[in-house]
């Protein structure tokens, strides 16, 4: 493992138990977020391509019940074996394992989408057009990648120092314009785009990019 990655999935070890306590039942008082993942759900569904969907860079679990209880079984992968652990945890039931996006253990065309929520804004863009690629491999045609992510200029910025934990970790503000690319060319086309300003403790404005595989 790269030290980039490693420096990552340390911090995310780190990360586990503060995701856990503060994330949980965020998505109650975020109605934008359940808008763009109620889309996705409901398209997933109407594709009628079955209901197993990768929930990549999963993090705590927290988006496992939420798809569930949508009528999608989602199977949980992230980088970081202390949020696995967590997932496990606080979720059980669900599949969770321990797995790199850009080498998905997942077989291809296997899903009818892929969920990756905050999880893509990290990976340097020499990584990108594989990792879309990867995406791509294990969506069924006619599936549906979502995405969230942190809205901006596409620099790199460190993160994880306003947390006091002593971590740090490279995340970029992706460009939307940026993202909408990626997707298209690793066959997707673009459902809808979208985004909204900082709130709270967000640092950045958010952005949504819904995909259908070609
Ligand atoms: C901001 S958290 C979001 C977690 C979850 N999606 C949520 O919304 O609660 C980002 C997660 O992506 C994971 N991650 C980052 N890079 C990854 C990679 N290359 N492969 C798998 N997981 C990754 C991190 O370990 C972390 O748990």
């Amino acid at each position: 493992m790269d030290a980039k990655t490693e420096e990552l999935r340390a911090a995310h070890d780190i990360l586990a138990e503060l995701y856990a306590d503060r994330l949980a039942s965020a998505l109650d008082h975020m109605p934008a977020e359940r808008a763009v993942l109620d889309l996705f759900c409901d398209l997933t569904l109407a594709a009628d391509l079955g209901t197993n969907v990768g929930d990549v860079g999963c993090g705590t679990g927290r988006l496992e019940p939420y798809l569930a209880a949508r009528g999608l079984s989602p199977r949980g992968i992230d980088l970081s074996p202390e949020m696995i652990r967590v997932a496990h945890r606080d979720h059980p039931g669900f599949d969770f394992n321990v797995a790199d996006l850009r080498e998905l253990p997942f077989g291809d065309a296997s899903l009818a989408g892929v969920v990756c929520w905050y999880s893509l804004m990290y990976l340097a863009p020499s990584d990108r057009p594989a990792a879309f690629s990867e995406l791509a491999r294990v969506v069924k045609p006619g599936g549906y990648l979502v995405t969230a992510f942190k809205a901006g200029d596409g620099e790199v910025r460190r993160g994880g120092r306003s947390t006091g934990l002593s971590i740090e970790f490279d995340v970029y503000w992706l460009s939307p314009g940026e993202m909408e690319r990626r997707v298209i060319d690793a066959d997707f086309a673009v459902v809808f785009w979208g985004g909204r300003p900082a709130e709270g403790q967000e640092g950045s404005p958010q952005g949504y990019l819904l995909a259908q595989r070609s």
